[in-house]
């Protein structure tokens, strides 16, 4: 089985990843290869970040791998928090201040419009290529349900009536933004 290096120490991600992948690739992350370091993220966008990280690795460690970079893009607020998406309330990427901070910025707002977007940064066979997941939705006036991360409790994705916290991890990882980039990369690699 082809052995690819996942560039993340976010457990949520590396989950989500493994159940789309579905057991075709053996999938390591940071941890597992060694590399314990924080890979900053200096670049402002997200295609940016996510091949500093792919590169990261191949330069350092040698391997095949991947990275990504998601971000929530709110209509209202002009594309926001984007890149900014992890430290929009501050450093220490707190996601419940992250929330509190989004829906103080859209109180009495009508247009709750969002998106997630997803970039992939591949490094495969000594070629670097970029995929991309959107899922469009909205923001929700209030936090509900358990499941997910970051702010899975205030995303409602187009077509459901419930966040993502609460539509859980199968109905999530059929229809996300890191689910769709994810089909394209499994397209790409086994193709
Ligand atoms: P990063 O891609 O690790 O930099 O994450 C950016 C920010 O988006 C963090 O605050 C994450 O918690 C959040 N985030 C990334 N993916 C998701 C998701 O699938 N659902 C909810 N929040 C997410």
């Amino acid at each position: 089985m082809h052995t690819l290096v996942f560039a993340t120490n976010n457990p949520h991600k590396a989950r989500e990843v493994e159940q789309i992948l579905g057991g075709q690739f053996q999938v390591k992350t940071l941890r597992d290869i060694g590399c314990l370091e924080e890979i900053e993220e200096t670049e402002s966008t997200l295609e940016g970040n996510a091949l500093l990280k792919a590169r990261y690795v191949k330069e350092k460690y040698g391997f095949d791998c991947f990275s990504e970079d998601t971000g929530l893009e709110v209509e209202v607020l002009n594309g926001a928090p984007g890149v900014h998406t992890a430290r929009y309330a501050g450093a220490s990427r707190d996601p419940d201040a992250n929330i509190a901070l989004l829906l103080a910025n859209l109180e009495g707002k009508e247009n709750r419009r969002a998106r997630f977007r997803t970039s992939i940064a591949l490094i495969f066979d000594g070629k670097e290529t970029l995929l991309e997941g959107i899922c469009e939705g909205r923001i929700a006036t209030q936090k509900s349900g358990t499941g997910g991360f970051g702010y899975d409790p205030v995303f409602i994705p187009d077509g459901y009536g419930q966040t993502f916290a609460e539509l859980g991890e199968d109905v999530k990882n059929k229809i996300s933004h890191r689910a769709k980039a994810m089909f394209k990369f499994v397209n790409y690699v086994i193709h």
